[in-house]
């Protein structure tokens, strides 16, 4: 399976905060938004990412990745011209994933919880065996926000709608999808809604018409934000920051995650360190090595 984040998009609710950076780079707490699904990838073990970027930020985020090997995975690029919606990056994806499965994710989705990477594992088996679409759920008090996601009393997924005016649930669909190799196609044979985007929640749609869409609600023990306003962005990295403090440990730390997951070597995580050293992040990382006697 490959990874494809999407990373593009302008920003207006976080105007004017985003009129001159590209949201993706400004700080959660102590490290930029794009590291947090960056992490959530690695973490579920996948080394073939894509982002969906756009043109002016291209430049921005080689600066900050490169093509991935100092953290041992491959990273690829592909441009957006225009925010066209969240859908469009699954077309243009489409060269970069050569008709794999894919995790999709969104740049400004910020995710925590015991057990989360076991949950996205299994998603990621299931769609690796079985196929279909498989997405999350999480109860929200400002659903018209988000895609929302309708239950029948069995449980059974009856609708999907995107910002609902008058929400059919308070279940909004987090930023994570998996995908078997035909959401390319759906996208490309899905139209423009009236907001004149290809919206993922259409390419969802038509995957719970063919009998193939799968959602698990992630409860209480889970924490997402979406990370795109001035209020979620605030509690986000309030989030971050409080538990960090209390465990001691980071949050989308993506150098050690390619440490521990060992796609890099003793010499490459030292020399990671060293060109990080003067922050707290880096002295986080030096405490690794010694804690790990590297
Ligand atoms: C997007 C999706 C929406 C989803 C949300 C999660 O909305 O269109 O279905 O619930 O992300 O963050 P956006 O934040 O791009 O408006």
């Amino acid at each position: 399976m490959k990874a494809v984040i999407l990373a593009g998009g302008s920003g207006t609710r976080l105007y004017p905060v985003t009129i001159s950076i590209n949201k993706h780079f400004l700080p959660i707490y102590n490290k930029p938004m794009i590291y947090y699904p960056l992490s959530i990838v690695m973490l579920v073990g996948i080394k073939e990412v894509v982002f969906i970027v756009n043109p002016q930020d291209l430049e921005k985020f080689e600066k900050l990745f490169g093509d991935g090997s100092h953290l041992g995975i491959s990273i690829k690029y592909k441009v957006q011209e225009k925010p066209n919606g969240l859908a469009e990056g699954l077309i243009l994806a489409e060269e970069h994933i050569k008709g794999d499965k894919v995790f999709y994710l969104l740049g400004d989705n910020i995710f925590y919880g015991h057990n989360l990477v076991k949950v996205f594992k299994e998603a990621m088996t299931d769609v690796e065996t079985r196929g279909g679409a498989y997405i999350f759920g999480y109860y929200v008090r400002d659903p018209e926000r988000f895609g929302i996601v309708e239950f029948d009393d069995k449980g059974k997924v009856i609708s999907i709608e995107e910002k609902p005016k008058k929400p059919k649930s308070n279940y909004a669909v987090v930023g994570a999808y998996f995908f078997d190799e035909y959401a390319s196609q759906i996208a490309r044979n899905i139209k423009p809604s009236e907001r004149g985007e290809l919206e993922i929640t259409y390419v969802l749609e038509e995957y719970l018409r063919r009998g193939s869409l799968k959602v698990k609600l992630l409860g209480r023990g889970f924490a997402w934000f979406d990370a795109g306003t001035h209020d979620s962005f605030l509690e986000a990295g309030n989030f971050v920051a409080t538990i960090e403090h209390k465990t001691g440990l980071m949050i989308g730390c993506i150098e050690e995650i390619a440490y521990r997951n060992g796609w890099i070597t003793r010499e490459q995580f030292l020399s990671l360190v060293k060109s990080l050293d003067k922050s707290d992040y880096g002295k986080y990382l030096k405490r690794i090595i010694k804690e790990e006697g590297l």
